[in-house]
């Protein structure tokens, strides 16, 4: 019986700035943000835009009709809930006009939730082999202008298709995980802005990432040198680089190609900063999307991480997959954003802080098919521009 991912589809925002720019403008040595926390742009999300609408505008072009009749789950990870009762999958549901016999439900754990949904739908597979899971990690990362976690903010939605015909990656259901009560990392209802204690942060997923990798080692009796490449939750890059040589050192010739395989896989989250629940499976794309060094067959190890705090490492096995459709997707949809100018940033930012009972949102600017319209009555209001429907 096999089971993973059959498709996998990624949206972010089409607006953007510079790490330069944020660095002159926060005066700071540019240097610091490129080298010292690996950033390089980092994607903007209007207020047109929440974690309903970017997973609806990822799914889009990855769903088929007959997809949608076989799919009886829709797992919604999330740290940037819409509601404080209704779960996002509801909304996200009508708007790709998924089966109503499903089940639709959210799952948080900080940036774990995501990979909590996956692990659940690959169970589910196991049980229902005739049917398909959407497993879907967004968030919008926001710690506040003007503070140290600024740079690695960011935004965006990664959804998988989890069935038994695993056309990207198969999983065998192994992993190994550990959990604390910690805070490191947190969010208060009242407030849209992360707190963190971000160094305590560092060495706590360095800690958490050690503790399960060596378990996995150890329970399955393999090596580091089974996998072709390890995959880590990715907040800023540096983060994965810190975790990787705390296991790889990258003076060590026998570690040349994870190395490589490493650098592959922080492409695209570089360009895109933290999308939270979606930054280890963004950075599984940049790696399937980017690498032509990997084959069919290859184990990719996967690190999962949510403060808080739950640690979570599994693999998968590569299938004989054409990357060249996927590539070309995310390329778009990332060289195709607008660059902000870091008071254009500044006050797209201040305006995603606003909420009331009645907003109309400015969709000028954003030609995605799937917009948040604004709320009406209390009530959230999202339109398909493509087919000019309210929702
Ligand atoms: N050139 C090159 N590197 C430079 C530099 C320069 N001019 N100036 C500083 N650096 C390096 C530092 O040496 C440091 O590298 P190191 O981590 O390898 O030691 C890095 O840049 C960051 O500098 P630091 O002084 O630690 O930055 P900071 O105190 O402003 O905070 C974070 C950095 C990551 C802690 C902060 O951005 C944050 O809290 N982010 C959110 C938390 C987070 O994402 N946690 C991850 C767990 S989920």
């Amino acid at each position: 019986m096999s089971v993973g991912i059959e498709k996998v589809g990624f949206y972010t925002a089409p607006y953007y700035i510079d790490m330069v720019d944020l660095a002159k403008a926060r005066q700071q040595d540019p240097n610091k943000f490129l080298v010292g926390i690996g950033q390089k742009q980092q994607s903007v999300i209007p207020p047109s835009q929440d974690v309903v609408s970017m997973a609806a505008n990822a799914a889009t072009n990855i769903l088929s009709d007959e997809d949608k009749q076989l799919i009886d789950m829709i797992i919604f990870g999330t740290e940037t809930g819409i509601d404080n009762s209704k779960a996002a999958s509801m909304y996200l549901q009508s708007l790709l006009g998924i089966s109503d016999n499903a089940r639709a439900f959210e799952i948080k754990q900080a940036c774990y939730g995501a990979t909590a949904g996956l692990q659940m739908a690959i169970d589910y597979i196991t049980l229902h082999p005739d049917r398909k899971v959407i497993v879907v990690g967004a968030d919008i990362a926001r710690y506040g202008l003007n503070t140290s976690g600024e740079v690695t903010q960011g935004g965006g939605a990664v959804v998988m298709l989890i069935s038994n015909q695993p056309k990207i990656i198969q999983f065998d259901g192994r992993s190994t995980f550990y959990s604390k009560n910690v805070m490191d990392f947190w969010r208060p209802g009242y407030t849209k802005e992360a707190k963190v204690d971000g160094h305590y942060s560092n060495d706590v997923y360095i800690d958490f990432f050690n503790r399960t990798f060596k378990q996995f080692l150890q329970k399955f009796d393999l090596t580091i040198n089974d996998f072709s490449a390890l995959t880590f939750h990715v907040p800023y890059p540096k983060m994965g680089i810190k975790a990787l040589r705390s296991v790889a050192g990258e003076d060590d010739p026998s570690m040349e190609s994870i190395w490589h395989e490493f650098h592959e896989s922080i492409i695209y989250n570089s360009r895109v900063g933290n999308l939270y629940t979606g930054s280890l499976y963004l950075s599984l794309i940049s790696l399937i999307a980017n690498s032509d060094t990997l084959s069919a067959g290859d184990r990719i190890g996967m690190f999962s991480y949510g403060s808080g705090a739950q640690g979570e490492f599994f693999a998968g096995i590569l299938q004989d997959f054409d990357n060249s459709k996927l590539k070309h997707a995310v390329d778009q949809i990332i060289n195709n954003r607008n660059q902000l100018t870091i008071s254009e940033y500044e006050a797209m930012y201040k305006q995603g802080l606003i909420d009331a009972a009645n907003t109309a949102n400015d969709l000028s600017g954003d030609s995605s098919r799937f917009v948040l319209k604004g709320r009406s009555d209390d009530k959230l209001i999202y339109r398909d521009q493509e087919m000019n429907i309210d929702f």
